[in-house]
């Protein structure tokens, strides 16, 4: 069960100084500043040498860097609350010092965006001076690096937090066009009936991205495209897309029906995955010369469920892609008989619906009208809506995640169960894969992804966002 006694008073972020800290938590901690949301003591925990102005100065630098033009005033406020302790995170008497700082505060989250070798230390430390005994805690994705060291994981977390303290973060949940995809669905009683087997004929989920590693190639060595964000960001939007309606909307309800989904969703195999490498990645600092990560994943899913038996799935993911697009798009069947085609002229392409979740998120409905003349043929037609034009300004994901984590409220969390499930679904094609296939920069990766898709017509080419 998710408790909810009382928002948290302090926020100590361990991996203060590392680029997700700089790039997305400090500018996501200024928001809520902003938006008078934080009000309690921030301390940011790393092992560089530094005092609270240095840790200031780097703070003040991200934030003008990743939020355009701050609010002075709002940002002064941040500073103010922020203090720094450094050290081995091996060393007892790092958390010693940090227990002292937080000697007034009940409930502090401890927010780890550290290695997950790292984990084991840092949790017993904050057992080791009592900060556990009411403190709630966020981890990082990937949580483990398989089914078996998610497990073990779990067990370290939970000897010092109980489930309903700890935070397991995919800054994909955070997302507002992500959550919405299982809104929309359920909100729209047009949509629900027709969103089943009977009616659509196939979905692709694809998020690629221009750029390459671009200085990660340590972290990304250890993890690849599959445990980056095919197991955990691609699988919730996945989720989203084909759950049963949640019996309320409380953090358990929605959790005990997306990992129904999860369990239905079959184990892949490694037929249906292909796996490819940008050519030019072992020149990237940190990379093996010979590194056999992947930088791009294809794949085929099904779900063993009565709504989606027999409907494929596809999920492409890689970075130096020819764009940068976040979506989904979900292909209808065609209706029963093709009235109005012009003679000799190609089927026209099925209905689409797009759920575009990146930069420029919105909705594109791909439908026919018919052609102007005399003539009783039909013309492509698409149905747009740009979010930020129809509903305006929202929340970026980890500010809303970081607000919501310091309330205890786990409803966009991923549970244990959850989790054990993804992990389940990839694992076997963690270890047996083939050797990646090379692919040139700026291309839709190796062609054998597009074999994968050629049973439904090919890949979909997604809408560029930039
Ligand atoms: C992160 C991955 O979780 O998500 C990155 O580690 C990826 O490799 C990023 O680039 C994409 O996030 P977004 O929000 O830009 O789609």
């Amino acid at each position: 069960m998710t408790d909810q006694p009382g928002r948290s008073d302090a926020l100590v972020l361990f991996g203060a100084t590392g680029d997700l800290a700089r790039k997305k938590i400090f500018p996501a901690v200024y928001e809520m500043e902003r938006a008078n949301r934080l009000a309690v003591p921030v301390i940011g925990v790393a092992s560089s040498q530094g005092d609270d102005d240095w840790i200031r100065q780097r703070a003040r630098e991200a934030i003008e860097k990743y939020t355009g033009q701050p609010d002075a005033e709002a940002l002064e406020r941040l500073l103010a609350r922020l203090q720094y302790v450094s050290g081995n995170y091996r060393d007892p008497d790092l958390f010693d010092r940090l227990a002292e700082k937080l000697r007034a505060c009940a409930r502090p989250l401890f927010y780890l965006a550290i290695p997950p070798t790292l984990f084991d230390d840092v949790i017993e430390g904050i057992a080791r001076v009592g900060l556990n005994r009411s403190g709630r805690i966020v981890v990082e994705k990937p949580f483990g690096r398989d089914r078996a060291s998610a497990r073990e994981l779990n067990e370290i977390v939970h000897k010092a937090f109980p489930e309903s303290a700890v935070f397991r973060i995919d800054h994909y949940l955070g997302k507002e066009s992500v959550e919405n995809l299982m809104v929309f669905r359920f909100a729209n009683s047009m949509l629900e009936p027709i969103w089943n087997r009977n009616f659509i004929a196939n979905v692709q989920i694809t998020m690629v991205e221009r750029f390459g590693v671009e200085g990660r190639g340590r972290f990304y060595e250890e993890v690849g495209a599959m445990r980056d964000v095919v197991q955990n960001h691609l699988l919730q939007v996945l989720a989203l897309l084909t759950m049963e309606p949640p019996i309320a909307s409380h953090a358990e309800a929605l959790r005990d029906e997306k990992v129904r989904l999860f369990r239905q969703v079959r184990t892949i195999e490694p037929q249906c995955l292909v796996r490819g490498q940008y050519k030019g990645y072992r020149d990237e600092p940190g990379v093996a010369p010979d590194s056999d990560v992947e930088t791009f994943a294809a794949l085929r899913f099904e779900i063993d469920s009565w709504r989606w038996a027999g409907v494929p799935f596809l999920i492409r993911t890689g970075k130096r892609m020819p764009l940068s697009a976040s979506e989904s798009v979900t292909t209808f069947s065609d209706p029963p008989r093709l009235l109005f085609t012009e003679p000799d002229a190609p089927d026209p392409e099925p209905n689409r619906l797009r759920f575009r979740l990146g930069k420029r998120d919105g909705i594109t409905v791909h439908l026919h009208a018919k052609k102007p003349g005399d003539e009783l043929v039909t013309q492509r037609l698409n149905l747009e809506v740009d979010y930020d034009t129809a509903l305006g300004h929202r929340e970026e994901a980890y500010q809303r995640l970081l607000d919501d984590a310091m309330d205890g409220d786990a409803r966009r969390f991923s549970r244990e169960d959850s989790l054990d499930e993804q992990w389940r679904i990839v694992d076997d094609v963690l270890e047996h894969h083939d050797p990646v296939i090379i692919y040139e920069p700026d291309t839709w990766g190796p062609p054998e992804a597009a074999e994968l898709a050629a049973p439904i017509g090919g890949w979909i080419d997604p809408l560029p966002t930039d």
